[in-house]
């Protein structure tokens, strides 16, 4: 493991490289332990750099076996290697020139799964950011393109299948029991997008016909057996395909586009050329296996990786600060992509639910950065929801300014003036100006504010003037080296609601900027005035949830349910539903701190009630309504002096009443929806689905009785129900015989199949309470334990910390301390995992001093390692801070 180096980055920092890349040749002599990697690098000086000028090469952790210049050995004397850079003096002024570095590297015991690296016995890379240097010797940064020439020699018996980016060239034997293949990327890249794949897989194939005509092979590699589960993936990629031409105009641009499926993966996937290498968890799926949540993502990360083919690799970054171009951008794509595959709002309720589960703790604590940042000590602790959510909200907030017809032309400039560039957010941003002829100077601190933007807002109606006055005040908190900011660009969208249900956006208006129907604060305290207003409206404010901003808007419980009952925005009736009972929430949380009794009201209850029966509306809608604000989204309004077991019983309480007040409504809703006839993974079953499991928790509150939960995991033909069946036993009556029976049958029924064992570990590690952390220790020595596998670790010991705040959160710390452990043994392996799985004690200052100090001293013992990777200094330093 590389320990920590200690540098710094910086943006300003920011100059193109001395030496001009011009071609890549690569040969691979795959060996589990001693690869042969032969670069051979073409380069010349840049124009204008000093003749003296060394030319410098990222490394990591390599070992260098040969070196020539222009094919001839090169005199040592000229260069300096070392694990970490290699540096060579004495270059031509002006020619281009040649260099051959050959090194040796062990995939089979790289278990940072960052460059060439070889797991299941299979050969495969991950280079974003910066593997590729654990590589080869190389300018390792994303400004750098060149066209690539691989070529591959590995042992046939064992890896039939020699992958990698581009066109396909060609192949043959080589030796007794060799073979070799090479392939030839045309479209200069960036080497983070370089991708090996070799092994013996079995592999789904369709074709794509483009719309100028081209047919594109499609193939998705999976391990064998498992074929018949990639047939939903290749779906959803064809239909990627189609979307991103018909809404984007962006055509796939080689012969083939290749996917390949592997179970030790870091994150999610990577868009590699011509060649995404996907965690297999979000490949493979059947109705037997996978979950409603899993199709769903499974569609939006095959978009997602595939859309970056134009957003990312045909347009890269000139530099990682600029990562939200790529993500934030593709991330929107993908949002968009699955609003018009699903239901729209359902859709942007969920978004809206992860992004303020996820992105605005991370803006409200030590870890908040900026959407662009400014400096980094590690880069790949900046995949973070605030690049690529936060990114993604940025993007849709210039298309809300805009409007559809500038947003369009925006896009398409930017397409056309910087296809083949790496770019910067600065040119992004140039091409939505110059498109529109807008100025989006402000808009623009939307990239360089750190901070969610609070914004008060208070309403006056003057009947004998008829006019609405909207007073909003904006309010951006001081974060990490940003302790003061500027007012922003906030687009809210908006309907001003009659006391008969209809809708209007007002005639004249005084005191600022209003387009259609949205009204654009600017100022920091900004006084709207609607004029001709004939009677008291409801205002609906930030509709759709156009801005990413935290209204405290005290409209009344009266208004609230009128926007829940009448808006015709969908997004906008569930936030009423939301902040109506957020403070019911809270201050049931504060009632069972103080050891009170807590009563809900039962207006709340009636209100609730009546959307869960409104056959008017779609189940999808419904089951997001009936599921309550989280006990994260609870500590989180409360905003301090946290105690998670409060929490949770004031919750539960609230769940109670509404269970005990509504039996006869779910029992309805249950029975009507129970036999939905043959499973089909489209949205509107999984609505119907969720609607149902929701029913049947309620039901299992209300009954007090692990029966109907059993009953429905007996008869359960899908993993959405069995898995729901299974985590209401688990979760509500963890020591009930049929819980201990259904989790002995899930094992073992699933036994052979990882993606479900994860599932298995993942309702285990969230039973709530204190025993959780006996539990989670005992499942970490059963055999199917896999410390090494990402997704196993995230699902047990990952899942534990993020999703149980009454186990992790045990008020005599032991949880935190238990984490620290798991930190500082799996640092050493893989710093990107435990670096990732650092970030779930960002929060802890929010809790109550006895735990926050229990969680300071946990920190504290990981900071006190001298061991540890710069991945985990850089998150540990910056929590505690
Ligand atoms: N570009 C990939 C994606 O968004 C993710 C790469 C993550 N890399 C990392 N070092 N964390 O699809
Ligand atoms: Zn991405």
């Amino acid at each position: 493991m590389r320990t920590d180096t200690g540098r710094i980055v910086h943006l300003a920092d920011y100059r193109p490289t001395d030496f001009v890349l011009e071609r890549v040749d690569l040969t691979f002599e795959l060996d589990p332990t001693e690869t042969k990697v032969e670069a051979r690098l073409i380069f010349h000086r840049r124009e204008g750099v000093d003749a003296k000028a060394p030319l410098v090469l990222d490394g990591d952790d390599l070992t260098m076996t040969s070196l020539l210049f222009d094919q001839i050995e090169m005199d040592p004397a000229r260069y300096t290697a070392t694990p970490e850079s290699l540096v060579i003096r004495d270059l031509p002024e002006s020619t281009p020139f040649e260099i051959t570095v050959v090194t040796m590297i062990n995939p089979e015991a790289n278990t940072q799964l960052m460059g060439l690296y070889r797991s299941n016995g299979i050969y495969c890379t991950q280079c974003e950011a910066e593997g590729f240097r654990r590589i080869t010797y190389f300018p390792d940064r994303p400004d750098v393109l060149a066209v690539y020439t691989i070529n591959i020699i590995a042992d046939k018996a064992a890896n039939p299948l020699l992958l990698s980016n581009g066109n396909f060239l060609g192949g043959a034997g080589f030796g007794p029991d060799k073979h070799f293949a090479a392939w030839f990327d045309p479209h200069p890249k960036p080497s983070y997008l370089f991708a090996l794949v070799a092994g013996d897989l079995g592999v789904v194939e369709d074709t794509f016909t483009t719309m100028s005509g081209r047919e594109v092979a499609l193939k998705i590699y999976v391990e064998h057996g498992k074929e018949p589960r990639a047939a939903y993936a290749m779906d959803a990629l064809k239909r990627s395909m189609k979307w991103d031409e018909e809404v984007f105009g962006r055509e796939y641009d080689l012969d083939i586009f290749m996917i390949v499926a592997v179970s030790d993966f870091n994150m999610g996937a990577m868009e590699n050329k011509g060649l995404n290498i996907f965690n297999d968890k979000y490949v493979l799926a059947d109705p037997e296996t996978a979950t409603d949540q899993d199709y769903a993502n499974i569609e939006a990360i095959i978009a997602h990786e595939y859309f970056h083919n134009w957003t990312g690799n045909r347009i890269t970054c000139r530099d990682w600060f600029q990562l939200c171009l790529k993500e934030g951008l593709t991330v929107y794509r993908d949002h968009e992509f699955s609003a018009d595959m699903r239901s729209r709002s359902v859709k942007r309720i969920a978004e809206v639910r992860h992004l303020r589960s996820e992105q605005f703790p991370e803006d409200a604590g030590p870890l908040a950065h900026p959407v662009r940042p400014t400096t980094y000590r590690e880069i790949n602790n900046f995949y973070t929801t605030t690049v690529y959510e936060k990114g993604s909200e940025v993007t849709r907030m210039i298309a809300t300014i805009l409007g559809r017809d500038d947003f369009k032309k925006g896009i398409d400039l930017y397409f056309e003036r910087h296809d083949g560039d790496a770019s910067t957010v600065e040119d992004f941003i140039k091409c939505f100006e110059d498109a529109s002829g807008r100025d989006l100077k402000q808009f623009s601190l939307w990239y360089h504010q750190a901070g969610t933007p609070q914004i008060t807002v208070s309403s006056t109606y003057d009947a004998s003037a008829k006019t609405l006055s909207l007073s909003l005040e904006q309010m951006i908190p001081a974060t990490p080296g940003q302790s003061t900011k500027e007012p922003m660009h906030i687009p809210l969208r908006f309907a001003l609601i009659s006391e008969n249900g209809s809708e209007s956006t007002a005639s004249a208006i005084a005191g600022g900027t209003v387009s259609g129907d949205v009204l654009h604060l600017t100022e920091r305290a900004q006084t709207f005035t609607f004029a001709g207003i004939g009677s008291r409206p409801v205002v609906s404010l930030n509709r759709g949830f156009s801005a990413p901003v935290t209204l405290h808007f005290a409209q009344s419980n009266d208004d609230l349910i009128h926007i829940a009952r009448h808006d015709s925005d969908l997004f906008a009736r569930w936030q009423a539903i939301t902040d109506i009972s957020l403070p019911i929430l809270t201050s049931a949380a504060k009632t069972a701190q103080a050891g009170g009794a807590i009563e809900v009201e039962p207006a709340f209850i009636d209100a609730l009630l009546a959307v869960a029966a409104d056959e008017a509306l779609e189940p999808a809608f419904r089951a997001q309504a009936l599921s309550l604000p989280s006990e994260a989204d609870v500590a989180r309004e409360l905003g301090g002096n946290n105690d998670p077991d409060a929490i949770h019983a004031g919750r539960q309480a609230v769940l109670s009443a509404i269970a005990k007040a509504g039996t006869e409504v779910f029992r309805t809703l249950y029975a009507a929806h129970a036999a939905n006839g043959a499973f089909s993974p489209d949205a509107a079953g999984a609505g119907k689905r969720a609607l149902k499991n929701s029913a049947l928790s309620f039901l299992s509150i209300a009954e007090d009785t692990p029966a109907l939960a059993a009953a429905a995991y007996a008869k359960a033909d899908n993993m959405t129900d069995l898995s729901q069946a299974l985590t209401i036993l688990a979760h509500r009556f963890p020591e009930a015989d049929e819980t201990k029976a259904a989790l002995a049958t899930f094992e073992a029924r699933f036994a052979a199949n990882p993606l479900v064992l994860d599932k298995w570990f993942t309702i285990q590690a969230t039973i709530p309470g204190a025993d959780a952390l006996i539990r989670v220790k005992s499942l970490m020595q059963s055999a199917n334990f896999a410390p090494t596998n990402p997704n196993r670790v995230r699902s047990l010991i990952g899942t534990f910390a993020f999703s149980n705040p009454t186990g992790f959160n045990r008020a005599d710390g032991a949880g935190y301390a238990f984490y620290a452990e798991q930190i500082l043994a799996i640092d050493p392996r893989n710093p990107q995992l435990a670096a990732c799985l650092l970030t779930a004690l960002r929060s802890w200052r929010l809790l109550e001093p006895v735990r926050a100090e229990h969680a300071r001293k946990a920190l504290e013992s990981i900071a006190a390692s001298d061991a540890l990777s710069t991945d985990v200094r850089d998150i540990v330093e910056r929590v505690l801070k």
